[in-house]
């Protein structure tokens, strides 16, 4: 839900100023009522509002697969000035948030998007939608330890699901492993793997889903295709067309 003001200025047709005076103005209705209050509530899932007679179009939906290399912080702006994943993004790009977090030290698959609902889907691990991690672990990691991270290990904020772990290989001093888990919590391979008494030396998030990190340069993006989009989040909303009329 948004203000009547913000979904005006937000679907790119003027700013929230000039939104404000044509609603007083008796210029904007929404599902064909005349509406002069900037802060009604609209629910752009249903309801329908128009400008001059002309109706608004959603904006629209955008999906973006970066490759996040390792140093980048998952975040729109820090403070101390370091480097984040929006500074491999183009400025043309509409404002997009990201689908979880990668810790600064990870690399990989990260999604962005402005669509709430497919964020949502994505992460909410009522969807189980799996996330695969390649994972160099400190030391020699044996099968007891790979089976507690199978059967799911208690963390500080309680016990993870159970992850399916395939060893890769070992060399002397450390053991490759491939990880899926169906949940998103903060560093959760890393205190998964500290939780079985090892340590992760590289993190690098290899697929969400049935999306693959494979053919895209480090620090590069690309959009997703529609059906990757629907792939991913079935029951998300289908994009919207852009602009106003
Ligand atoms: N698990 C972690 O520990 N770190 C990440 O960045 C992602 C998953």
């Amino acid at each position: 839900m948004k203000t009547l003001e913000r979904v005006l200025s937000k679907a790119g047709v003027g700013s929230r100023t000039e939104a404000r005076s044509w609603i007083g103005q008796g210029r904007v209705r929404v599902n064909g009522k005349l509406i002069q209050t900037p802060d009604h509530w609209v629910d752009l899932e249903r309801d329908r509002v128009s400008l001059d007679g002309k109706e608004l179009q959603a904006e629209a939906k955008v999906y973006v697969l970066l490759y996040k290399p390792k140093g980048y912080l998952t975040t729109y702006r820090d403070p101390e000035g370091r480097a984040t994943v929006y500074d491999l993004l183009p400025e043309s790009l509409p404002y997009v948030f990201p689908v979880g977090r990668l810790d600064q030290d990870t690399s990989g698959l990260l999604l962005l998007t402005n669509d709430t609902q497919f964020a949502e889907r994505v992460t909410n691990p009522e969807h189980k939608v799996p996330k695969t991690y390649l994972v160099k672990a400190a030391g020699s990691l044996e099968e007891a330890q790979i089976q507690s991270l199978r059967d799911g290990v208690t963390l500080s904020d309680g016990p993870t699901q159970p992850a399916q772990v395939s060893l890769l290989r070992k060399t002397g001093s450390c053991t490759f492993v491939e990880m899926v888990i169906r949940e998103g919590r903060n560093r959760q391979v890393r205190r998964m793997l500290e939780a079985v008494g090892s340590k992760v030396l590289k993190l690098v998030r290899t697929a969400i889903g049935g999306i693959e990190i494979s053919g895209l340069a480090i620090g590069k993006h690309r959009l997703l295709t529609p059906a990757e989009v629907r792939g991913l989040a079935p029951a998300a909303r289908r994009p919207r067309r852009h602009s106003a009329g």
